[in-house]
């Protein structure tokens, strides 16, 4: 028996390590017009950044920073593998990313809030104007709340200006925020609220999404009834109004708990607040990211090396320029957003473009009708976006004379076929294309070309970004050589900066996912010793460019938001007729890949239509619509080892439709062929 177990078990791994063939891409130039103006052109960057030159070469990171007091250690690593960066050193992020610019840039505008409706103006905040409403709403922080440095508070707002108004109000005062994507259910919130210990709520009464008013607040009432009965009560409700002086909710209002922050402002008309020193390994923000098993994580990210980090890589990667107009189309409730929309553009200076809506609405022409408007010069998107404007306005872009000069694509593997569209159509092929690929947990970019000194290669992220250094394991830990067009597990061979802390309140948990792997000795206080293990599998070219497969774990990304397939299957599970649910990734033309549902039901239960269809609603409930299951399969029983474990690879197999391979060290082959029947019509 136990033969049989490790033999599926073998089956199941080895998908890490499979030999890849994909054509050479050939490779693409960056323009010399791109390349006069760059902020990175002398390739001796790779040098100041080589291993030999780790840690001090975050140096230049660092520098890019106002400190209030200069750190004294770059890289504390005697807590390993949490490590500490800048020690010594104190700083505020708000003050960064704001005051620092008035003395010269107080009239320019710091962020372009545009509408998802056409005919409403665009909303320009200067500077000058976001110093005011920061301090302004960090007093209502600090005067109605008592909110103060290291207290968490959780923030479930749509894409708006208030959102980073709020982010920063909260960093001026050394809050925690812990932003929650606004389309996940307010159980999805209370989940983030409980496990941050938060005591106040930061919300907006709704907003557009698809052309409707969607109220939001009503969400508010269900995460803060949730949170209670898993013992977490929240004091406040600070309700921002998307149209101020206006409530745009049906849902009323709690007395004595929710208030207007419209309403609370006026009491604080001028009040100015002073940022408060931090110590650079203090805590900026936690973002919840999705694990192997159902509780989310909070990924713990740092003031000091944080912002080191993503205002070093806005400048050498994405080229931000302080008279560049910078639209990075993802939304702020993902680390792309806390990243590359707030943080590192404000530190430069730049202006950032929110946009509220769906980028397809009211058309597939919008985006590059802001672009045009606001003369963007740098966009940053997801392949899901890419695919969407593809597949339903391939010709939009040409009707606009818009000129960008740089695009990224970032979240997911981009096929290159889609990426020569965002060459060649959107691009104009006048823009460079840099492929980021990074995690929440990094907090800035993994691998990427600098763009004005490496080529572009559609399909591969391309190498190192400065300071990272990827290695690729087996499974036994032995080192892939790249170039062998083996994949494998990546990993970074060295700390950096940007690197989360840890997880918020279980270290346990963050040095078994990401460090236990391929940790050489566990009392380790070397940086050397302590690989960071990403969850992806890699092929990395001769060259040195890495592809990414996907995961290596249960997580699975739709339209390039993590999903973990066990937050689905608990979720299905609340259904009282579910015995089992396995969830398994199935290709998407658009979203890269949906999740598609198998359930087993409880001895005695009837499988109906409207069962499956409430399974279906419970993850939207439990989640969010963009969890929402391909198609619900109630099955007679699951495919299993006989070890007990769900064969996902099998039920994978079948969802796509490819070879399910060799099935009979199964405890159950037959139910293969009964599963297949019913999925596959055959
Ligand atoms: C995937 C998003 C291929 C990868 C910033 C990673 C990518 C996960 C890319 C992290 C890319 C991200 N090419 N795959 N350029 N970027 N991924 O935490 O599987 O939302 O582990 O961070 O997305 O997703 P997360």
């Amino acid at each position: 028996m136990s033969d049989v177990k490790d033999k599926a078990e073998v089956t199941e791994t080895s998908e890490a390590e499979i030999a890849v063939h994909w054509a050479e891409e050939e490779l693409v130039y960056p323009s010399a017009q791109f390349i006069a103006q760059a902020n990175v052109t002398d390739p001796a960057v790779y040098d100041r950044f080589s291993l030999e030159n780790f840690p001090n070469c975050f140096k230049e990171y660092a520098d890019l920073l106002s400190w209030d007091e200069y750190w004294h250690t770059m890289l504390d690593t005697s807590d390993a593998p949490c490590f500490k960066w800048f020690v010594g050193g104190k700083i505020n992020a708000s003050y960064n990313c704001i005051d620092r610019h008035l003395a010269k840039n107080k009239n320019k505008t710091a962020i372009h809030f545009v509408s998802e409706v056409e005919s409403e103006k665009v909303e320009h905040v200067t500077y000058q104007e976001l110093y005011v409403r920061v301090n302004e709403f960090a007093a209502i922080l600090r005067d109605e709340c008592g909110l103060k440095a290291g207290d968490r508070v959780t923030l479930h707002m749509p894409m708006v200006a208030e959102l980073p108004i709020t982010m920063l109000a909260c960093a001026r005062l050394g809050i925690i925020h812990s932003q929650v994507f606004g389309g996940f259910s307010g159980q999805a919130c209370a989940d983030r609220i409980v496990d941050s210990g938060s005591e106040y709520l930061i919300t907006m009464d709704a907003y557009y999404r698809s052309g409707q008013l969607i109220d939001h607040k009503e969400k508010a009432d269900t995460a803060l009834a949730q949170a209670a009965k898993e013992g977490q009560n929240v004091k406040k409700v600070l309700v921002w109004q998307r149209y101020p002086g206006k409530y745009s909710a049906a849902t009323p209002m709690v007395e004595g708990r929710d208030f207007f922050v419209n309403d609370l402002l006026k009491k604080y008309y001028g009040v100015r607040v002073a940022p408060v020193s931090m110590p650079a390994e203090a805590v900026l923000f936690l973002m919840y990211t999705s694990g192997t098993t159902g509780k989310p994580k909070g990924a713990q990210h740092s003031t000091g090396g944080y912002l080191a980090y993503v205002t070093g890589t806005s400048k050498y990667i994405q080229d931000i320029h302080p008279e560049d107009v910078y639209w990075c189309m993802a939304d702020i409730g993902w680390i792309t957003g806390h990243s590359y929309i707030v943080y590192g553009p404000l530190a430069l200076c730049a202006s950032t473009v929110i946009y509220e809506g769906v980028p397809t609405y009211p058309d597939a022409g919008r985006p590059w009708r802001i672009a045009q408007d606001l003369d963007v010069n740098i966009f940053h998107t997801a392949p899901t976006a890419i695919r969407a404007l593809r597949k339903i306005g391939p010709d939009e872009p040409a009707k606009y004379t818009y000129h960008f000069k740089h695009m990224t694509t970032v979240g997911e593997p981009i096929e290159p076929v889609v990426w020569k569209w965002y060459y060649e159509f959107v691009g104009k092929k006048e823009a460079i294309i840099v492929d980021t690929w990074w995690q929440t947990e990094n907090g800035g970019f993994l691998c990427s070309t600098i763009p004005a000194i490496k080529p572009m290669k559609p399909g591969s992220a391309g190498p190192g970004v400065p300071g990272i250094h990827p290695i690729v394991y087996d499974n036994d830990g032995v080192v892939v050589p790249s170039g062998s067009g083996k994949a494998g597990n990546i990993c970074i061979q060295n700390p950096w900066p940007g690197m989360f802390q840890s997880i918020w309140g279980d270290r346990d948990r963050f040095v078994k996912t990401y460090f236990e792997r391929y940790c050489k000795d566990p009392k380790s206080t070397r940086w050397q010793d302590w690989p960071y293990l990403t969850g992806d599998a890699a092929v990395v070219g001769a060259d040195g460019y890495v592809r990414i497969l996907g995961r290596i774990d249960d997580v699975i990304n739709v339209s390039g938001h993590r999903l973990g397939t066990k937050e689905l299957e608990s979720a299905a599970l609340t259904v009282p007729e579910v015995a089992e649910a396995a969830v398994v990734p199935v290709k998407h033309e658009i979203k890269g890949v949906e999740p598609d549902m198998y359930i087993a039901l409880k001895p005695g239960m009837v499988a109906s239509p409207e069962l499956a269809k409430k399974i279906s609603m419970a993850i939207v409930t439990e989640i969010g619509a963009i969890a929402r299951p391909k198609s619900v399969w109630i099955v007679p029983d699951m495919p299993k080892t006989r070890s007990g474990k769900i064969m996902r690879r099998v039920l994978g197999a079948i969802s796509n439709g490819t070879d399910i391979g060799d099935v009979m060290t199964l405890a159950n082959p037959e139910i293969v062929e009964a599963i297949q029947k019913m999925v596959q019509g055959k």
